[in-house]
């Protein structure tokens, strides 16, 4: 039994990238058929030019793939990354979940397992407060929250955030990076066993069209 993992993602300096990397990283090493998108641009590139950082990772990631809500519907569990903007999530991943009503209806996001991780440039910037808002999505999808609490020695290495793996990005040495990242690792890993054995005993929900009254209002 496998399981199919989109890893979807926004970043516009790369830290989010790094971390993206890592979760499809760790959930590859249960055997799991991951792909690994960015989600599409939205700011111009008037702005994008102002920033050297923001143009030269726009270039260098150019080739990875564009999600589509079409992944969603492939996958049978979901990874989301977005920096931290004022705490909350970046307008270009909110832009790509604002198009998954239809799936929404369908039920095609009820019963998969998700998680999510985020950058902030301060350790205490927001970070808690992004994952959480992402929460709120995940709730109305009907979707299984599979947070990485404290499951493993690398999500305390990392700074022990339980919602979801945080890379701070403001000036931290290596070592913190590396942990980060080892969290990451753990972190898409664990989605993907979780998956794997709620396959093998049967989703029960999937494809199950949300009830009619629910459907109004999207
Ligand atoms: C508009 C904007 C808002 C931001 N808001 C926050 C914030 O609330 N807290 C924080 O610590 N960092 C904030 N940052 C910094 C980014 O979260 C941080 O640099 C992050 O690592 C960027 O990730 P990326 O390299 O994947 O784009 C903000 C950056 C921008 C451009």
């Amino acid at each position: 039994m496998t399981a199919k993992i989109a890893v979807i993602y926004y970043s516009a300096t790369g830290a989010v990238h790094k971390l993206a990397q890592a979760v499809a990283e760790g959930a590859a090493s249960t055997g799991a058929e991951v792909r690994l998108l960015r989600v599409p641009e939205l700011a111009p590139d008037s702005a994008i030019d102002e920033n050297p950082l923001w143009r030269q990772h726009a270039d260098a990631t150019a080739s990875i793939a564009q999600a589509a809500v079409e992944d969603l519907a492939w996958a049978d569990a979901f990874a989301f990354g977005t920096p931290t903007r004022f705490g909350t999530p970046a307008a270009q991943l909110k832009q790509f979940i604002d198009q998954t009503g239809g799936l929404w209806r369908e039920g095609e996001l009820a019963g998969k397992p998700v998680t999510a991780f985020t950058s902030a440039y301060n350790r205490h910037g927001g970070s808690e407060a992004t994952i959480l808002s992402l929460g709120n999505v995940f709730y109305h999808w009907g979707a299984l929250i599979v947070p990485p609490g404290y499951t493993d020695p690398a999500v305390y290495a990392a700074g022990g955030n339980p919602y979801g793996t945080s890379l701070v990005a403001g000036p931290t040495g290596d070592d913190q990076d590396t942990a980060t990242l080892a969290a990451a690792r753990h972190q898409g890993q664990r989605l993907a066993q979780i998956t794997i054995r709620l396959l093998a005993g049967g989703r029960t929900d999937a494809g199950e069209p949300v009830a009619a009254t629910a459907s109004q209002g999207v």
